[in-house]
């Protein structure tokens, strides 16, 4: 190895920025791309056609789950279909009651505003958010106690876009607003993941078997973005190592990122681990465990626990979390004589 670190940008290694443009580029650019959520597809469909018909601007849509599942990416499809420009923005970029108003004031007729993790978005700022919904005016309070007085700004019609990864942050007020739908994003099935990898695949110039785009899918928690990001580190790993990516390949690149044959990281092995070991396999909280082992709550219950009880591995319970039979298998750990159900 040579003893000065290489040069990032003359080197010809991709940086972080690459990377990001990558994952444009990997986005689906029209509605025949987008593989999966079909049930969504057809209701946007029937939304935006309507509207279209009737010369109106579509109604406001809530898209909400697990990161990763391709919400911003429909929005992105929506603004192509309206030919809408599309302003983005997200709940913590939206810090003071004049933000959003600024941000409100300067759409025209017919945009699409974006906001990403509309959970954490202020309550005060969210209240200015119900009448631009509903009745598209702003409300404006001039001057302060007896003598403040509030005068109504009309808005263009726009349509909001929300997305959010945890809907039951949401107030009821402001979840009764989007009348155009609120959609909840599933987890893909990996048949539809293997899909999305091939085009990856495709797109990048990787010649990628079935086989070994099937074992890319089987490790990517049901989730397209995690499923590029695989494929990516594989592409990585095949011209490092000079291999063609096979199964074998793939199966060994993504063993040295810790990603087993489940596709859990070790995150999420060291969640079940925990509650294992330290709490007897549960109920344990959820306090508890992300103190054990130093992780961020929000993490374990957005992007961890979705899908170890996706896979049957944890179960969320009145007491708390709980290990299934199946973590402690998956682990190599005996499972104790409580959890082992007799056959009869
Ligand atoms: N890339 C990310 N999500 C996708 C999807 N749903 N279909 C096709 N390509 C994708």
């Amino acid at each position: 190895m040579s003893s000065t670190p290489p040069k990032t940008q003359e080197s010809g290694i991709p940086d972080a920025r690459e990377d990001r443009n990558l994952d444009q580029t990997l986005r689906p650019a029209s509605w025949d791309e987008y593989i999966g959520q079909e049930g969504i597809k057809t209701n946007l469909h029937i939304l935006l056609t309507a509207a279209k018909n009737r010369n109106q601007t579509p109604e406001h849509i809530l898209f909400y789950g697990p990161p990763g599942l391709g919400k911003t990416t429909l929005a992105h499809l929506i603004a192509r279909e309206t030919r809408a420009q599309m302003r983005m923005t997200s709940g913590p970029a939206i810090e003071k009651v004049g933000d959003l108003a600024s941000i409100l004031t300067n759409l025209s007729p017919g945009d699409i505003l974006f906001i990403d993790e509309i959970h954490r978005l202020n309550k005060l700022i969210e209240e200015i958010l119900y009448p631009a919904m509903e009745s598209g005016v702003l409300d404006i309070i001039i001057g302060k106690g007896p003598s403040a007085r509030t005068i109504q700004l009309e808005l263009p019609p726009f349509t909001l876009i929300a997305a959010t990864t945890r809907i039951s942050l949401l107030s009821s007020p402001l979840r009764s607003r989007f009348s155009g739908g609120t959609f909840r994003l599933e987890f893909y099935t990996d048949e539809e993941i293997a899909r999305i990898v091939s085009r990856s695949a495709t797109i990048l110039g990787v010649p990628l078997a079935d086989d070994a785009a099937m074992e890319i899918a089987s490790r990517s928690r049901f989730t397209p973005r995690t499923a590029n990001y695989l494929l990516k580190r594989c592409r990585d790993f095949a011209d490092v190592r000079e291999t063609t990516l096979d199964k074998r390949a793939v199966g060994d690149a993504l063993t040295l990122l810790s990603v087993d044959t489940l596709g859990l990281t070790s995150a999420d092995r060291a969640i079940l681990r925990a509650i294992i070991e330290k709490f007897h396999g549960g109920p344990v909280g959820l306090k508890t465990v992300a103190a054990a082992i130093a992780e961020e709550e929000s993490a374990i219950e957005e992007v961890h626990e979705p899908y170890l009880m996706r896979l049957g591995l944890l179960e969320r319970t009145p007491r708390g979390r709980q290990v299934t039979p199946k973590a402690y298998e998956h682990l190599g750990i005996p499972v104790p004589e409580h959890l082992q159900t007799t056959l009869l």
